[in-house]
């Protein structure tokens, strides 16, 4: 295994990167490897990142790489181990006039983005590569690019990391239990307010949370709009979108790919469909995922589904469907 991981982010002088790159120097996200990163930027705030490199450079970070910024994503492309696409407009902003509220806006805004972006990486990024998607809509975001890149040995995913880690936090609450204890926690579907966090898969020391909780209308009534609509919450409370808990689920996600899954654990993040699940083949679909001794990153299979779960999955699949279709131009 290489001594070296190289990463990009883009978005690099945004808020979310602000807490996410030096933590991916720290020692801590890819081990003891020598981090280098190359960070991506528009024109008009390129030059903003001579700061941040200026910050990281007076941080000591022992296992600080070469450290690059760029305007020019192609270039920057080049040997990437890892893509970690932040770089998209947020909700709560005002562009071009109008207040942007809901992620179907950022579809319009930000899908475009991903086109030439998806491109370089197929022909640029190194064939193992892994890409994050983080700026909004992200599933429909890493499906553009995905099929930009064209290239089946990258691996694409959209983050739902943040969705699980705030899943697990109300669990832990409800259940009066360490936020540690909750495993085999599932987002099913979209990043967005039709998601599913499954409580009847999440387990807590070897038994199902939704058992221990014994409470379906809380489930339907607390537990789902909370995770559900918690985006938009911290925007409304912060007057800006999530930032530092998008940063950590960024570096979980990395290190969930980056470690060997526990027994009876998994991860969260949205994979292009195989099928797996009922789920229609191609759609960006947040699943349980496993990361095996061998490298290998896969959807964790037979997990049983209620009902109940199955109605819920049947409306994010509706709704990645219909994203799908609106940007059947890009794709
Ligand atoms: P921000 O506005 O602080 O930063 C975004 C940065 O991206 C800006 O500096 C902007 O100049 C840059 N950018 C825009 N287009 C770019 C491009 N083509 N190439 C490179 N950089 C580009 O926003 P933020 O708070 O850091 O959020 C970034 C994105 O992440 C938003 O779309 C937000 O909705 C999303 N987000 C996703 C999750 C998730 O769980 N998936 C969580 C939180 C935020
Ligand atoms: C979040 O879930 O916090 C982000 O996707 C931001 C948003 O727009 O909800």
């Amino acid at each position: 295994m290489s001594s070296r991981v190289k990463v990009m982010v883009t978005g690099a002088a945004g808020q979310i990167a602000y807490s996410l790159i030096p933590r991916l120097v720290d020692g801590r996200t890819f081990g003891d490897k020598i981090v280098d990163l190359c960070l991506v930027e528009i024109p008009a705030v390129v030059s903003k990142l001579e700061g941040v490199v200026m910050e990281l450079e007076d941080s000591y970070f022992p296992n600080m790489g070469k450290v690059t910024y760029t305007d020019n994503f192609e270039q920057a492309a080049d040997g990437v181990d890892w893509f970690l696409l932040v770089g998209s407009i947020p909700r709560g902003i005002v562009y071009e006039g109008k207040k942007i509220e809901e992620r179907a806006d950022l579809l319009k805004i930000n899908g475009g983005i991903f086109v030439n972006q998806g491109k370089a990486i197929g022909q640029y990024g190194k064939a193992n590569a892994k890409i994050l998607v983080v700026g909004n809509p992200a599933n429909t975001n890493a499906l553009i690019g995905k099929s930009a890149a064209n290239k089946d040995t990258q691996l694409w995913m959209a983050m739902t990391m943040l969705d699980a880690n705030r899943a697990k936090s109300v669990i832990a609450k409800k259940t009066n239990t360490n936020i540690n204890e909750v495993k085999n926690m599932i987002i099913w579907g979209n990043h967005s307010p039709t998601m599913y966090p499954d409580v009847e898969n999440a387990m807590i020391n070897g038994q199902s949370a939704g058992s221990m909780i014994n409470d379906m209308q809380w489930v339907e009534e607390a537990f789902l709009p909370v995770v559900q609509q918690r985006g938009k919450a911290v925007i409304q409370a912060r007057g800006a979108s999530s930032a530092t808990s998008a940063a950590k689920a960024s570096l979980d996600t990395i290190m969930a790919c980056e470690n060997t899954t526990k027994a009876g654990d998994c991860f969260s993040v949205a994979v292009q469909s195989d099928g797996s699940y009922g789920v229609p083949k191609g759609l960006m679909f947040g699943y349980p995922m496993v990361r095996l001794e061998n490298g290998r990153i896969e959807i964790k299979q037979g997990l049983h589904l209620s009902e109940f779960a199955k109605q819920k999955i049947a409306l994010t699949t509706a709704e990645l469907s219909s994203e799908r279709d609106a940007v059947k131009h890009l794709i």
